[in-house]
């Protein structure tokens, strides 16, 4: 139920140079400098877990310092899909919230939300389409939170499953600017084949609104 932190790409390469067991599809969405999310929230399906094994899937939130990942982790390594939320995984440390089976096939609806900028405690909230509910509270005060990442970490198993579908994906932000949106997330390495709808950004009282409708990591590029 844990998962690596970025850290940061540059410690992710150094990483693969010891660990070539682990690996990594993700995108990140980062706002612009100086600007932070606020919310981030959206839906899932759980793929067909081939066989039990580290398979990490998550949405997360990394900070501008990052010091972690607050992040709903989708967990195969029992033979059955998991899901808690958690901070990963130190500074500070925190407990994990509790968390829920989920079976193959379900939608898990995911939400993280903080009161304040500066004051920083988040709120996390899954539900499943099978009726799982599991919340969270995690105070970040000092780590506001810069990336929305959509991640496929792996160890020592290679992405057999399928497809990792997000839908009614929507990310807040205190800025007005709107490209760090429409122009998509980075794909890291390009490792990944994604299908995407077009994002949508709407502007509102000094916060910035990005939804995308639906967002897929296929397959490995
Ligand atoms: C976003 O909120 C933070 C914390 O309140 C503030 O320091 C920053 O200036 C805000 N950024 C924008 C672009 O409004
Ligand atoms: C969690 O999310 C579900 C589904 O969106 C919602 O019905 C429920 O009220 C939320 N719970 C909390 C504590 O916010």
């Amino acid at each position: 139920m844990r998962a690596l932190n970025l850290l940061g790409l540059s410690t992710v390469l150094v990483l693969a140079q010891y660990a070539a067991a682990q690996t990594w599809y993700f995108l990140t969405f980062f706002t612009p400098p100086g600007s932070y999310i606020t919310s981030y929230s959206g839906s899932f399906v759980a793929p067909t877990l081939p066989q039990a094994a580290t398979y990490y899937l998550w949405p997360g939130l990394q900070p501008s310092d990052n010091a972690g990942v607050l992040q709903p982790v989708l967990d195969g390594r029992s033979g059955t899909w998991w899901i808690g939320s958690g901070w990963c995984c130190s500074n500070p440390s925190l407990p994990w919230g509790s968390g829920f089976n989920v079976a193959n096939g379900q939608t898990v609806r995911f939400s993280l939300k903080v009161n304040s900028i500066s004051g920083g405690t988040w709120a996390t909230n899954l539900t499943s389409s099978a009726g799982g509910a599991a919340t969270g509270s995690f105070p970040l005060p000092t780590h506001p939170m810069n990336q929305a990442i959509i991640a496929i970490e792996l160890y020592n198993v290679a992405w057999n499953f399928g497809q990792f579908a997000f839908s009614n994906v929507v990310i807040v932000a205190n800025t007005t600017s709107t490209s760090w949106c429409t122009n998509g997330p980075t794909n890291y390495q390009k490792a990944a084949v994604v299908s995407m709808s077009t994002p949508t950004a709407t502007v509102s009282g000094g916060q910035t609104t990005c939804s995308i409708a639906s967002v897929i990591l296929v397959r490995p590029a």
